[in-house]
């Protein structure tokens, strides 16, 4: 989603901005822009913006010629007003103030009303221009860039992570956050900012995260920060852990590709000094977890995308293995609907990012309608969720760049799995059962790159689903939601619509759709459900159905005319979901691959959501 990078330095530093932004491209954009105190052309305020690629607008800015040692920088992904170069941030007021922003201002019709009848003229369709002439307004009755924002941020309604350059003080940004993350990068005798510290580690590993209702003023040597209630504060500076290089894709074609690969070994740093042979390692979910599980009665699990994906495959974990009542809900609905909070309840936040905004706000209602605490379960250290957690659990997949999350999933899923061990520790759960699933993780990282040896066959069979416009997903019990997980990549990446169905289902509806076109990928591990699920493909072979089914040897499907059959290595049952996420991640990349889709930035996606 939307993206920004800024800087002050003695340095032109056009080209940090580019890299900002190639760094943010990621996470999903529609178009991109720059704003500089322009050196070549007299200081004054110069704004290049296109729609499409950073590469784009690094062409264009060649073309201008711009220098400076201060500027702005964003991708945009469109909200308010459509994909145009008028629409592409940043904005600017009087051709002296310009802005970029993430997040929405909700207000934003009635401040354009306000700010037209006093005389400033709009010349695009977003939200954001309002914050551009609102300061501009407030610099009317004060000559303090940091005043002006202050003043300014009190009549905005919605989110925003915003950023001021005025022309005339071109040795500082003001910047202000409300619902939108921001960072600090702090350099020697320069400065950055941006909306994730991915975009200035070429530059820095030192970061300030600002809090929500900070606003901050930013020059080469110094960060003076004022929080929600007026008052001067300063804010930890944090050394960054990220490690892996988001430039670099190793070999791989696409992202994507190298992630689904790298599973093998993010399992096992993610497994590392948690789970061994001798079983779960005592207090990795934090200090005061041991207490909190004990009088865990309830758990309530949030998340969007993917990461309710995991969530879902955990509610069987937990109930089935850890004797706990759980529910899974999705953060945007949550958030908005009067729910019943039982005692002791628990809540979890699944988030690959940390900052997507539905889950951020489900939790902050979480905390006041009673739970009794919460854990984050997320692979950004810093991140909103994990500070504004009581408890937090890193899943350590390392940086994630394609949209479509692939490792980031599978580590959710050995964290929820750690989880189970560590709660039903306090809840009599079967000592044989526990014993199982460490041996079962232990082993996991090998089993996956066991099974990531499909890949040539599942390219193959990819093929036969290039002219496809449908396909059904179906699973049991805890392969349900991975079946929901298969359908959501490929639908992600391939833009072939794709239904997950539990496999009992089926004739409630979806048969109503079988035929020769319409593709059914069937995840069939050998476990007690397998008989049941045989019989739902016998439902489907009768109607003309073709299937793809991934099975474990011991399930004893056979190829056919009708059916084609990948086996899946023979695994523990508790593992069984992570291990049947890899052949339907593999499938869903190379339908990508052959029907040429943008496998790593797919249409009108975002890697990570800071809008509602
Ligand atoms: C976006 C991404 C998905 C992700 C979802 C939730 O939709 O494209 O891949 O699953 O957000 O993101 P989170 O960072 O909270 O896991």
């Amino acid at each position: 989603m939307c993206g920004i990078v800024g800087a002050v330095a003695e340095r032109n530093v056009v080209q940090i901005l580019l890299e900002g932004l190639k760094r943010l491209e990621y996470r999903g954009y529609d178009s991109a822009g720059v704003a500089l105190v322009d050196t070549n052309n007299h200081n004054k305020l110069s704004v290049v913006r296109r729609t499409g690629k950073v590469i784009a607008l690094a062409n264009a800015i060649n073309e201008t010629n711009g220098l400076g040692t201060i500027g702005i920088a964003h991708t945009r992904w469109a909200t308010h007003g459509g994909v145009t170069e008028a629409n592409a941030h940043p904005h600017s007021s009087e051709e002296r103030f310009a802005v970029v922003h993430n997040g929405i201002i909700e207000n934003h019709k009635s401040l354009r009303d306000m700010l037209t009848q006093k005389g400033f003229t709009f010349t695009s369709d977003t939200d954001t221009e309002t914050i551009a002439h609102s300061v501009a307004l407030h610099m009317q009755s004060t000559d303090d860039l940091l005043s002006a924002v202050q003043a300014a941020v009190k009549s905005f309604k919605g989110a925003y992570g915003a950023v001021v350059m005025d022309q005339t003080t071109p040795e500082k940004l003001v910047v202000a956050r409300s619902g939108s993350p921001l960072v600090i990068g702090l350099g020697i005798g320069e400065n950055f900012l941006a909306s994730d510290q991915m975009a200035l580690l070429p530059v820095t590993r030192r970061f300030i995260f600002l809090e929500e209702g900070d606003v901050a003023e930013i020059t080469r040597t110094s960060v003076k920060i004022i929080d929600g209630n007026g008052d001067i504060v300063e804010r930890d500076v944090v050394d960054s852990t990220v490690e892996h290089d988001a430039g670099d894709k190793g070999g791989y074609r696409h992202y994507m590709l190298k992630e689904i690969h790298e599973q093998p070994l993010v399992l096992r740093n993610a497994l590392n000094g948690r789970v061994s042979s001798e079983g779960i390692a005592p207090g990795i979910f934090g200090e005061g977890a041991d207490e909190i599980f004990k009088q865990t009665s309830y758990v309530k699990i949030i998340a969007c995308g993917t990461s309710y994906h995991a969530g879902v495959t955990a509610k069987y974990w937990l109930e089935q293995y850890a004797n706990v009542q759980c529910d899974v809900e999705i953060a945007s609905e949550f958030r908005y609907r009067r729910s019943y909070v039982p005692a002791n309840s628990l809540l979890i936040t699944i988030s690959q990012s940390g900052e997507t905004a539905d889950t951020l706000a489900a939790l902050k209602l979480a905390k006041e309608i009673g739970y009794m605490s919460s854990l984050s379960i997320c692979n950004v250290d810093g991140s909103s969720l994990v500070r504004e957690s009581a408890l937090s659990f890193l899943t350590r997949a390392g940086a994630e760049i394609g949209v479509a999350s692939t490792k980031a999933f599978t580590t959710q899923l050995a964290a929820l799995l750690m989880l189970v061990l560590s709660i039903g520790k306090h809840k009599n759960m079967d000592p044989t059962v526990s014993a199982n699933i460490v041996k079962a993780l232990v082993s996991l990282p090998a089993k996956l790159e066991e099974t990531l040896a499909l890949a040539g066959e599942i390219e193959n069979l990819a093929e036969e689903f290039s002219d496809k416009q449908h396909s059904l997903f179906l699973g049991r019990g805890d392969q349900y939601p991975i079946a929901m997980e298969g359908a959501l990549k490929l639908k992600e990446i391939s833009y072939i619509h794709a239904e997950a169905y539990a496999s009992g289902e089926l004739k409630h509806g979806p048969l109503a759709l079988i035929d020769a076109d319409m593709p059914v990928i069937v995840v069939a591990p050998n476990n007690e459900l397998l008989e049941k699920l045989k019989s739902n493909v016998e439902e489907v072979r009768a109607r003309g159905g073709i299937m793809y089914v991934f099975a474990d040897k011991e399930a004893h499907f056979e190829s056919d005319d009708t059916m084609r059959v990948v086996q899946v290595p023979h695994c523990m049952e508790s593992v069984a979901p992570i291990v049947y996420t890899i052949p339907l991640q593999l499938l869903s990349y190379y339908v990508a691959l052959i029907k040429g889709t943008d496998v790593d930035q797919p249409r009108n996606l975002a890697k990570s959501v800071t809008v509602e």
